[in-house]
């Protein structure tokens, strides 16, 4: 598979998406040490200082639009199993995909793709962790909400074995997800939940809505119990634990 690792790039997301456009083939990583304009979800910046790992792959997957849904929930699900073993408390999934670790922020994703009629052309996953990070090295208004690899783990992280070992969480995971469906990735991405059962708030483009976190749908969608046990399903947004 083809690497393109640079020391600085503005996001390697960018990068990757220009690569997929003119044709980059599947497989393809694009990693740097430190990003100058990284991009996380919903628009918000995504802070890159050196020391973590940031990186996006170019994945060209057999399934349609509709099911691209849940590939946010099967990257989460993957980069948790690939981070566990360096972590003394095993991490948490916050709906739809950022990885926690003692209720903080370790690590987001970022899916983005194109796709014409109902085909899928190009998918890129961006995988951003936070693994050398002092607390005071994160910035000030999400220290709170945020925490390390290097805080919370057991053991030294080597950054290109985590790259090789959430590479191959992640061609496993998308394997299952292509061959069997979005089912068994269902299941453990609800075994690592830390949403379920909770009080949230989901603030999307539109509307906020406010309830217990329920279930999970068979299309990755947030099953929202709300005021009056009404059941609302939520396909994107940002979530928030109430209290
Ligand atoms: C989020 O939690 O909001 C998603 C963050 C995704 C960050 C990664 S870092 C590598 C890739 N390049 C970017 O510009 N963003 C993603």
């Amino acid at each position: 598979r083809k690497i393109i690792s640079c020391r600085e790039m503005q996001s390697t997301q960018d990068h990757a998406k220009k690569l997929a456009i003119q044709g980059g083939s599947e497989g393809t990583i694009v990693v740097a040490e430190t990003q100058s304009a990284g991009r996380g979800r919903m628009g918000r910046s995504w802070a890159s200082p050196p020391g973590g790992l940031y990186f996006s792959v170019i994945l060209r997957p057999g399934i349609t639009l509709a099911g691209a849904a849940g590939l946010p929930l099967v990257a989460a699900v993957a980069l948790a199993r690939a981070i566990q073993p360096y972590t003394a408390v095993a991490p948490g999934l916050k709906w739809p995909n950022d990885v926690l670790i003692q209720k903080r922020k370790a690590a987001g994703i970022l899916v983005e793709m194109s796709a014409e009629m109902d085909r899928l052309d190009w998918v890129v996953i961006g995988i951003g962790v936070n693994v050398a990070a002092a607390s005071v090295q994160l910035p000030p208004e999400i220290r709170r909400t945020s925490t390390s690899l290097a805080i919370e783990s057991t053991r030294i992280v080597h950054r290109a074995q985590l790259l090789g070992d959430i590479l191959y969480e992640l061609e496993e995971a998308l394997d299952m997800f292509q061959t069997q469906g979005f089912e068994p990735l269902r299941k453990q991405w609800k075994e690592k939940s830390h949403t379920l059962g909770k009080h949230v708030t989901v603030v999307g483009s539109r509307q906020s809505i406010e309830g217990k976190a329920v279930d999970i749908d068979g299309s990755g969608a947030l099953v929202m119990e709300c005021a009056g046990g009404i059941r609302q399903r939520v396909t994107s947004g940002d979530l928030f634990f109430k209290g």
